[in-house]
């Protein structure tokens, strides 16, 4: 019996689970929210498209029962409110670090050997928020960022050279935020350095683009974005469940890598069935490791802000 809960039935919970659904190597899909009846509507009505998109994961939905939730292998947090347009994602603290607290703590009750995958805002410190009230070892505990974020880098490079988005490998490390460092140098097409296909300049631009990635979205739909961050999070989830080992950008516990350490940043892992099985700390140049070092300060302030809020 393989089976994940989605804790949140808003856009992103809900894409997690239509896309998670389809992929079809679930038995079942909870689906879980504070608001009556949304969750109970958006699984049923997902799994109402199984008979025409020929999947037969099961998808249910509860209103704030974590009693269904009782064994799950993986649960993904999505909880919180979203940001609105001139909000950062540090501005949600107050209100999404209460609620990220006690969903993990309901969570860990029902399900206490579960993987726990978090995508809410501020990500980097909801992480280390969720990881706190665990009290799980830090490689069960993680945070989703760097794959929504390299979609996003990948997808621009693909307009940019007019090639299919799937020929496009690559890395980027740091917090999900604008100090964010997408890294050129450990990005190819099919195989081919993308520095040897864009010159610097527009290079520049796409990295500064996808920096701002969420907040241009936010500003088209005056909310965050639910498309690739739902399909984002599918895809660490059937990392997890399948034993896949793919190696993703995602935000973990550092542990010394790169002279960093207690800080929860967005790093190159492998992802298999514990979780993080192990972060790989590739060799930076000056110029990307004082953009790292850069990172790390403003999550490192963020986290401040957080203990100072004394939830723990
Ligand atoms: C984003 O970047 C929601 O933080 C998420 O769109």
């Amino acid at each position: 019996m393989k089976k994940v809960t989605v804790v949140g039935a808003g856009h992103v919970g809900a894409t997690c689970t239509d896309v998670l659904a389809q992929k079809n190597f679930l038995d079942e899909i909870v689906l879980i929210d504070i608001k009556e009846g949304l969750a109970e509507g958006k699984a049923l009505d997902i799994w109402e498209s199984a008979p025409i998109k020929y999947f037969d994961t099961r998808v249910v939905g509860y209103t704030h029962d974590y009693s269904k939730t009782e064994g799950s292998d993986v649960v993904v947090i999505t909880s919180g409110v979203p940001r609105k347009p001139g909000m950062s994602r540090d501005d949600l603290i107050s209100t999404n670090a209460n609620i990220v607290m006690e969903v993990t703590k309901n969570v860990m009750a029902a399900s206490p050997d579960a993987i726990i995958i978090i995508i809410s805002n501020p990500l980097d410190v909801m992480t280390y928020a969720a990881h706190t009230a665990s009290g799980k070892p830090a490689s069960q505990v993680f945070g989703q960022a760097g794959v929504l974020d390299t979609a996003r880098y990948r997808a621009f490079i693909a307009n940019e050279l007019n090639v299919s988005p799937m020929d496009i490998q690559a890395l980027l490390l740091g917090g999900h935020g604008d100090t964010m460092v997408p890294l050129p140098r450990y990005t190819t097409v099919s195989g081919i350095p993308v520095t040897e296909l864009i010159d610097k300049e527009k290079l520049d631009a796409i990295v500064a683009r996808t920096r701002k990635g969420g907040g241009e979205i936010v500003n088209l739909l005056g909310t965050s974005a639910w498309y690739a961050p739902g399909a984002a999070a599918a895809q660490m989830v059937e990392s997890v469940v399948l034993n896949q080992n793919h190696i993703f950008p995602c935000c973990v516990r550092l542990n010394g890598q790169w002279g960093e350490k207690d800080v929860y940043l967005g790093s190159p892992v492998k992802l298999g069935k514990n979780g993080v099985e192990e972060i790989i700390e590739i060799e930076l140049n000056d110029d990307e490791m004082a953009l790292l070092k850069a990172s790390s300060q403003h999550v490192r302030d963020v986290m401040k802000v957080f203990d100072d809020m004394n939830l723990l």
